[in-house]
């Protein structure tokens, strides 16, 4: 599959370089739409990202954090302080250190005990921010598991063949099993997508999906998403195959 790669020595200089992407594309989005609205992503890789987002925030060129909008392109069905939630790890490397308004903040209310219900939550709470049409992240934050799985879409889930619903209810091959994410149908708008991949286990996923033809849908869920707009993978060199 071609992918518009960078490689760095480590995590701190692919966090570096994904930050400098984000300030901008942030910059470029509030000049042009008067808001920067970005889906982050679970995990650990991007909690560095996060960290120096909240340090640069505080100099270099101040963000305008009441022009920004953090979404999240999927959340796990535990409650908020749970440490398994992806809402919990960006309030506090991110959210509690700076002064982004909470009306800014919109966590997927993935502790409802109908997770269904939850999704059809988001997706209304997309489309009050966004409109009728399918949103478009001015950038999205994605992640690589090593089966392939991105956001919460693993290999073989229904949600991929999704063509209508912005947000689906999954059960997953991983812990915690019951998640909220972000279709292909949101996925595949991004104006901007950055996929953050660190560590030698996810080595030969990268290499499975550089050997993929793109003459042909890929088989992992992360070579699916392939929206119009600019795609880059930043990997740090012991991901890179
Ligand atoms: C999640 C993420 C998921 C993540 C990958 C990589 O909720 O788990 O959104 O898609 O990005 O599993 O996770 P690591 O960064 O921890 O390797």
């Amino acid at each position: 599959m071609k992918m518009e790669t960078r490689n760095f020595p480590d995590l701190n200089a692919l966090s570096r370089a994904a930050l400098a992407e984000l300030l901008r594309i942030a910059q470029e989005a509030v000049e042009q739409r008067g808001r920067f609205a970005i889906a982050l992503s679970g995990g650990h890789t991007p909690t560095k990202l996060y960290a120096l987002w909240a340090e640069a925030g505080k100099h270099e060129r101040p963000m305008p954090w009441g022009r920004v909008h953090l979404f999240w392109g999927d959340e796990r069905c535990v409650p908020w302080d749970d440490p398994l939630s992806n809402y919990r790890t960006a309030r506090e490397t991110l959210i509690e250190h700076v002064p982004i308004p909470v009306a800014n903040v919109h966590p997927m209310a993935a502790d409802l005990p109908q997770p269904e219900k939850a999704a059809e939550a988001y997706e209304s709470e997309l489309r009050k921010f966004f409109g009728g049409e399918p949103p478009a992240f001015d950038l999205q934050l994605l992640g690589l598991g090593v089966e392939g799985h991105t956001a919460s879409l693993f290999p073989g889930s229904p949600a991929l063949e999704e063509k209508r619903r912005w947000v689906a209810a999954v059960e997953v091959a991983a812990k915690p099993p019951r998640r909220l994410t972000l279709t292909p149908v949101v996925l595949n708008s991004g104006r901007n997508t950055l996929f953050l991949v660190s560590g030698s286990a996810k080595r030969s996923i990268m290499a499975a999906l550089r050997k993929e033809p793109d003459s042909k849908p890929s088989q992992y869920p992360a070579g699916r998403i392939r929206p119009a707009g600019n795609v880059l993978w930043l990997l740090d060199s012991s991901a890179e195959s």
